[in-house]
């Protein structure tokens, strides 16, 4: 029994130093960054701890486990060269995109920064700061012909090269209301730009990607993974959105493209519109609505829309470096990750939507949120019960 207790330990500790072995030959070819030490400094003590003070069994157990992290982790931080890479990023003109294409022709990529308009402020920016590997297209996403005529332009000075990646980027937000609200063009406008555009894109520039076997990164949202009041037509566009790439991942790894949905949490950005635009929605949604659910609600309370933005402004971060940095992971880890979620807390939120049961994560979210404190005129009138 001895002789086969002693015969055991050996062969575990000979096992552990394969594993110790094969985790450093790891370590030693991924990038020298302080988030790796960190990481790898604190699950290897773990596992030390693990095998010195627990059971053989567990022990041991734990510590392959810790390897097996270790492993996983450090291979999802290997980078591929930017070499002569070229990527394709809608919605450049501000916000993200626009960040994103400076970031990425600073790393030394090929951009193509398809922006709204051309002439554009934004547009100009680009030209005038970065490389003269950058070009600016004209690339409205829910217009084919623009489409069209940018994947020729790409097609074009790519030739041989290829396109490595396509960022899905361009999206808008629509006026956040009520469901009931929102007047079905909004709908229709926010599904044209957010899914149906992202979906053109992507099918337009495939065959480009399936030949370098690239990837596809999709920025979604939060508000894909979590229900949130008055955001109705912008989260369903987005949850379109993760889906369709949710899938596509699953199809094009036999073509060994990568997908990537990035689902951010709020950051400042010009996505939340400006106080003219926010009077024209007001506007158009008493215009389109039926007298009677007019005078419902009230127009105070679609008045009082527009704080909705005027919060989630505040507590947006200015800070675009958690998003840009996945992104850069999204294009150049050998090994991406199929979701991303910068931002503060976003993690934990979608979590907390898609673990919880309904009924207490719509609590907890609606305790977050804070209560919007108006009602409609028909709920807060004294004598609802009897009217309604
Ligand atoms: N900011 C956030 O908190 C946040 C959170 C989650 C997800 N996102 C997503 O991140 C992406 C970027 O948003 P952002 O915050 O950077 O907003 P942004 O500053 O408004 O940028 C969006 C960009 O898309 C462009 N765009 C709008 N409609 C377009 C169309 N039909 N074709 C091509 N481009 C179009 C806009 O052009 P114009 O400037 O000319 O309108 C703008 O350049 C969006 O998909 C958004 O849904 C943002």
């Amino acid at each position: 029994m001895s002789v086969f207790c002693c015969l055991t330990s050996w062969l575990c500790l000979a096992a552990a130093a394969a594993l110790v072995a094969t985790v450093l030959s790891k370590y030693k070819r991924s990038p020298e960054q302080v988030g790796n030490q960190v990481v790898c400094l604190a699950l290897g003590l773990w596992a030390a701890v693990c095998l010195a003070s627990l059971s053989l069994f567990w022990g041991f157990t734990l510590f392959c486990l810790s390897c097996f992290l270790m492993y996983t982790y450090l291979s999802e931080q290997v980078w591929l060269p930017v070499g002569q890479k070229a990527v394709l990023v809608t919605g450049s003109d501000c916000g993200f995109g626009h960040e994103i294409c400076k970031h990425l022709d600073k790393m030394g990529f090929t951009v193509f920064a398809g922006v709204l308009n051309e002439q554009g402020s934004g547009a100009e920016e680009l030209r005038r700061n970065c490389s003269s590997r950058l070009s600016v297209l004209q690339m409205d996403v829910t217009d084919p012909e623009q489409v069209k005529d940018a994947h020729s332009k790409v097609t074009e000075k790519v030739k041989d090269k290829g396109l490595w990646a396509v960022i899905n980027n361009a999206g808008i937000i629509g006026f956040p209301a009520d469901g009931e609200l929102i007047p079905m063009n909004e709908y229709k406008k926010c599904m044209a730009v957010n899914f149906f555009g992202a979906v053109h894109v992507t099918k337009t520039f495939l065959p480009l990607l399936r030949k370098s076997k690239g990837r596809l990164v999709n920025i979604s949202s939060m508000g894909a993974g979590v229900p949130m009041e008055r955001l109705s037509c912008y989260s369903s566009a987005k949850a379109a959105l993760t889906m369709f790439s949710s899938v596509m991942r699953q199809e094009l790894s036999k073509w060994g493209v990568k997908v990537a949905i990035i689902q951010p949490g709020g950051f400042q950005t010009k996505i939340m519109g400006t106080s003219d635009a926010w009077e024209k929605h007001e506007k158009n949604i008493m215009e389109q609505l039926p007298g009677e659910v007019l005078e419902d609600y009230g127009e105070d309370y679609i008045l009082t829309m527009k704080n909705f933005l005027i919060n989630i402004q505040t507590l947006a971060s200015p800070d675009f470096s958690p998003l840009i940095l996945d992104v850069q992971h999204a294009l150049c880890a050998k090994h991406p990750s199929a979701f991303y979620s910068p931002g503060k807390m976003v993690f934990l939120w979608l979590c907390v939507a898609s673990i919880l049961p309904t009924s207490l994560s719509d609590y907890i979210w609606k305790k977050h949120s804070g209560s919007p404190g108006h009602m409609p005129r028909a709920l807060s009138l004294p004598n609802r019960n009897k009217a309604m």
